[in-house]
């Protein structure tokens, strides 16, 4: 592992917004690829994704670091499991998931650790199960931005190192993204730029969107 997990509960601190609860048009479209009903949310945060899953009769288990974000979910779903854990470290349990989903999450991360974790959640999910991930891309504006600041060091494979608090912040490319998961069948990949609004402040944001299947 290397650096520190990103620290959300600061943010909660600072008045971070509570998000509602939407399950994202892309994975409710490919549902009816699985049969079964077990899901594991990668950073789960203020459950998305994962309380309308639970909603929708799905078994979910759920990992964050932040303490705050589990008592979000605790507090809005109370079919959900629970675990605190740095995903770095949380073993998946071989063949139990037919759903593995981390949003938003990877680019958080050293990434050799985000690359492990991709390599973790292949071995272990279910054949025909899908992965659901997305990560920042490099046409995000914060790529340029954090670079040019002297509070990130820049590294290889587009890592910025931030030195204030050794965390780290990882973009990618839809190649990147596709080559990772060459063993899987893909569903879908998208490649976005847009206006974020659901932030605190709205900015823009470039997402690339991966969805795809073990075969
Ligand atoms: C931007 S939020 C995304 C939350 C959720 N997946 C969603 O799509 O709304 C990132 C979440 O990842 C969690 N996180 C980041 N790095 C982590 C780590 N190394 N281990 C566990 N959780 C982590 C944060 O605590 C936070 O809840």
């Amino acid at each position: 592992m290397i650096g520190n997990p990103v620290d959300y509960d600061k943010n909660f601190k600072e008045n971070f917004p509570i998000f509602p609860a939407k399950l994202d048009l892309e994975l409710k479209r490919y549902l009816n690829l699985i049969s079964g009903k077990e899901v594991l949310d990668l950073g789960i945060g203020q459950g998305r994704n994962s309380i309308p899953l639970a909603e929708l009769g799905y078994n979910v288990t759920g990992v964050d670091y932040s303490t705050k974000c589990l008592e979000i979910c605790k507090n809005s779903c109370n079919k959900l499991n629970l675990i605190q854990s740095d995903i770095r470290t949380f073993d998946i349990e071989k063949d139990k998931y037919d759903i593995i989903l981390s949003r938003c999450v990877l680019h958080f991360l050293h990434k050799n650790d985000s690359y492990q974790i991709i390599q973790n959640i292949k071995n272990n999910i279910k054949n025909n199960g899908i992965v659901y991930i997305s990560v920042f891309s490099l046409e995000d504006p914060r790529f340029i931005k954090h670079s040019m600041s002297s509070d990130f060091q820049i590294l290889d494979n587009n890592i910025l190192h931030n030195k204030l608090n050794d965390t780290y912040v990882s973009f990618f490319s839809k190649e990147e993204v596709l080559n990772l998961f060459s063993d899987f069948r893909t569903v879908l990949i998208s490649d976005s730029y847009c206006l974020d609004q659901g932030g605190e402040t709205p900015h823009y944001a470039g997402v690339i969107k991966y969805i795809g299947q073990k075969i």
